[in-house]
């Protein structure tokens, strides 16, 4: 008796069609990287066409509350009351704040400022002051679908090397996610990103990474943002659905961990700027869900 699959029988992926008309060819390319030493990702992992449109849905939220505190972010305001306006948001359109009550997570939202490299925790003494920059991280669910994006805000008039560096990181995004493209190196992604940042004099944060995401907050694959020489590691293939979203700091990558459980700094208490998307890699490149 063997456990090999037939032509004809049904795709292991649950397409109900048959393997010879869906993921056949997929699982003999992949073997040929397999021993090219690539590390191939679960292919039950891999995020079905259905999977994809609640993820996409998903991002229409995310996108919205984004796009909804363009005009409410603004000097004066707490970052509670920025929390609020995601959470009101996001019921109101029927999702649910993935970050809230996420490992013990208290908020909404992660609004990190100036020196945060991320994982702030709205507070209503926390007040937005000329000159700050922050990111907000949105991720919302939206029938079991979650969609993970950040941007950052700036609160009135803010100085030359905080624009810069909120211009290099969002540059650093969209290189990372011009390497995506089915059948190549991951990895491509983060020998891009770093030396962009490195170009500008910044660094890139090592202790926290991309991550795959979909049908739960965090998935695999690890997404790194810094170059990992010329290590293959994964495969991207049609399917996989994860979020880019580097962390550039001003001065070095080094990171303190407060003992809030969250808060992420600059170790140097320098800047640090993020922006994230999530994306899907597709038979010919990408599409951003976000
Ligand atoms: N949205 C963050 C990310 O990009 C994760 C935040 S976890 C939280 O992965 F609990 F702080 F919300
Ligand atoms: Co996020
Ligand atoms: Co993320």
């Amino acid at each position: 008796m063997s456990n090999k699959i037939l032509p004809n029988d049904p795709c292991w992926c649950g397409s109900g069609k048959k393997y010879k008309k869906c993921h056949r060819r997929f699982d003999i390319e992949t073997e040929a990287y397999r021993k090219q030493g690539y590390t191939i990702f679960p292919p039950k992992l891999l995020k079905s066409a259905q999977d994809i449109e609640g993820i996409r849905a998903a991002g229409v939220i995310t996108r919205g509350i984004l796009n909804m505190l363009e005009t409410e972010v603004k000097e004066g305001i707490s970052t509670e009351k920025i929390d609020n306006l995601v959470r009101e948001y996001t019921f109101d359109h029927g999702a649910i704040p993935a970050p809230l009550n996420y490992k013990g997570f208290p908020k909404s939202c992660c609004t990190s400022i100036n020196e945060c490299v991320c994982h702030g925790i709205p507070d209503e003494n926390r007040i937005l002051q000329n000159g700050d920059i922050v990111n907000i991280d949105i991720t919302s669910i939206l029938n079991g679908f979650y969609a993970d994006s950040s941007r950052m805000y700036s609160i009135g008039d803010i100085s030359e090397n905080a624009q810069k560096i909120i211009t290099v990181a969002k540059e650093c995004l969209d290189i990372g996610i011009e390497q995506i493209k089915p059948y190549t190196r991951l990895n491509n992604i983060g020998d891009a990103i770093e030396p962009h940042a490195q170009k500008h004099g910044y660094s890139i944060v090592r202790d926290l990474c991309g991550h795959g995401v979909g049908k739960e907050f965090h998935e695999e694959p690890e997404v790194v943002h810094y170059a990992q020489a010329r290590r293959k590691g994964v495969l991207m293939v049609p399917g996989m659905v994860f979020t880019i979203e580097p962390m550039v700091n001003e001065g070095s990558y080094s990171c303190d961990f407060l003992n809030d459980g969250w808060t992420v700094l600059t170790a140097d208490r320098k800047l640090s700027a993020q922006w994230e998307h999530t994306l899907v890699v597709t038979e010919t490149g990408y599409e951003i869900l976000t």
